[in-house]
């Protein structure tokens, strides 16, 4: 079954590079950013697992937990960290998954196999502290992911959990954001004491709450 925005994500067991894990108990009160990628020693895997452990201060300001997956095992884990923490100019400094036998590959539908029928290919599932999935992005094994767009989603999701607001394209921390159109004028002046400028009646864009 594919796993949709909204579902509650399973719970699993696991092996990591940092200790036998159940996920629920792993992830608590946090956000969570899990993601696949295709194999150890691959040079695109490498830079990725590079910019995650760079970017993990970023994911810890914003309570979010990073680990990432392959079917590879637990050995050839540590074996490869030796290598990212050499080219990389940064220590592996989040837990990977090793799943050899792909079962939590298999649960959250991390394996295409018309793409390829034994690796992973590159998901990302960003997952609130309910466990509801947020958001998913599937990449191809030859292309390497943008963390700090996954940065920019979360701090949207995060802004419009808590404010009856929507961010434009390319919207980043702190720029005007857009009132939700199911909001009436009457309770956006409530809500937006700076106010609003009125595009079109649906399009009501007003300063970043808080900022
Ligand atoms: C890589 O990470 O470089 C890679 C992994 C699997 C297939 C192709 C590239």
């Amino acid at each position: 079954m594919t796993l949709q925005l909204g579902d509650t994500v399973p719970d699993f067991e696991a092996q990591t590079t940092e200790g036998p894990m159940r996920f629920y108990d792993w992830a608590g009160e946090s956000w969570v950013v899990l993601f696949s990628h295709p194999k150890n020693f691959t040079p695109v895997c490498t830079t990725e697992l590079g910019a995650v452990a760079k970017l993990k201060p970023e994911f810890g300001r914003r309570n979010v937990k990073v680990i990432g997956l392959s079917v590879d095992a637990v050995d050839d884990h540590h074996r490869w960290a030796e290598d990212i923490r050499e080219t990389q100019t940064a220590a592996l400094n989040f837990p990977l998954i090793a799943d050899h036998d792909r079962r939590v590959s298999d649960l959250y539908g991390m394996i295409h196999p018309n793409a390829n029928d034994t690796l992973t290919v590159r998901s990302v599932f960003v997952i609130d502290p309910a466990k509801k999935l947020r958001l998913t992005l599937t990449y191809p094994a030859s292309t390497g992911r943008n963390f700090t767009e996954i940065l920019r989603v979360i701090d949207s999701l995060q802004l419009t959990d808590q404010h009856s607001v929507a961010t434009p394209a390319d919207w980043q921390q702190g720029q005007d954001v857009i009132i939700v159109p199911s909001l009436s004028d009457e309770e956006a002046k409530k809500r937006f004491p700076k106010g609003w400028r009125a595009l079109k009646p649906y399009l009501r864009v007003t300063p970043q709450p808080g900022s």
